[in-house]
């Protein structure tokens, strides 16, 4: 189980300005296995708390515990998926799949074995020499979930993972995530702009507050699995969209306010030379 207890985070500010709260009394559990979907307006500190849960910082207040034990650096329990595949591209789709296997000292045939397993899966079989260049946007976060999932984590932080595909790829994956989840079934915290992918996806959705991030929701998505995907279409999921809406769209607009804010702060006469003063 994955533990938040009043998980605070504040980033030193820049050239004597104050410090970014980014996160602020963060309560949340979520429990083995569980998928939840973390939805919030832009810098409220979604990357952060995944961050902070892969052990890549320390929070200023508060703490993360797994399983009981604090988080305090990364652990091979727990892996992370970027939204740009963060590939090495000096190493082919093979090498890149297998890299978290040579650190943790896992060669020969259980290497090959595993490799080829996760490039089966994955539909990368044919192209495990290409270098990643020479992969779609889709494929490449593929060899990235393969990278992550070869050394079977117990949980999955994944930020954003299918922000930046076209429609089409990202249904695809979702269902591809979806079934490998079924298999693994890893607790996965899973950020998200988008509010439908959220519930298609998530046993709860978190919605955040604006900066700093604290928890303004969380709802328990009330649909079985698996879940069709015409799912969407239907009254229930609508109302449960039109819920997580009305607290989203708020939190968007506070820290839409907040960002007009600060650049009015930083570059004062921008708005006169708009208005036609200057
Ligand atoms: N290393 C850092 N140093 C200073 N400030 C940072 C750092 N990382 C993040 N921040 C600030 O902390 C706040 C939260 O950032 P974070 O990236 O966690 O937000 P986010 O919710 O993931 O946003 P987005 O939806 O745009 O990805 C932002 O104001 C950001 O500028
Ligand atoms: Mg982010």
């Amino acid at each position: 189980m994955i533990e938040f207890e009043g998980l605070g985070m504040a980033y030193p500010g820049h050239q004597g300005r104050p410090p970014v709260a980014a996160l602020q009394d963060v309560d949340l559990k979520v429990a083995d296995g569980e998928f939840v979907s973390i939805v919030g307006p832009s810098g409220c500190g979604k990357s952060t708390l995944l961050h902070l849960v892969a052990g890549f910082g320390k929070p200023t207040s508060g703490r993360i515990s797994v399983d009981g034990r604090e988080v305090s650096k990364p652990g091979s329990e727990r892996a992370v998926v970027f939204q740009q595949a963060a590939l090495y591209p000096w190493l082919n789709v093979r090498d890149n799949i297998g890299f978290g296997l040579r650190i943790h000292g896992i060669r020969g045939r259980e290497y090959e074995r595993r490799v080829q397993h996760y490039l089966g899966i994955m539909g990368l079989t044919t192209f495990e020499h290409h270098a990643p260049y020479h992969l779609s946007g889709g494929m490449r976060q593929r060899v990235a979930i393969a990278r992550a999932l070869i050394t079977e984590p117990e949980i999955m932080l994944m930020d954003e993972p299918f922000g930046a595909l076209d429609a089409q790829t990202r249904n695809e994956m979702q269902r591809f995530l979806l079934r490998l989840w079924r298999t693994l079934r890893p607790t996965v915290l899973f950020v998200t702009h988008d509010v439908e992918e959220s519930i298609l996806l998530g046993d709860r959705v978190v919605i955040m507050t604006a900066r700093p991030g604290r928890v303004a929701l969380d709802l328990r998505v009330p649909f079985a699995r698996p879940r069709e995907w015409d799912l969407v279409l239907t009254p229930e999921f609508i109302d449960v969209k039109r819920r997580l809406l009305s607290v989203l769209q708020p939190q968007l607009e506070s820290a839409q306010r907040v960002e007009d804010f600060i650049s009015e702060l930083e570059s004062p006469d921008d708005g006169a030379r708009e208005d036609g003063h200057i």
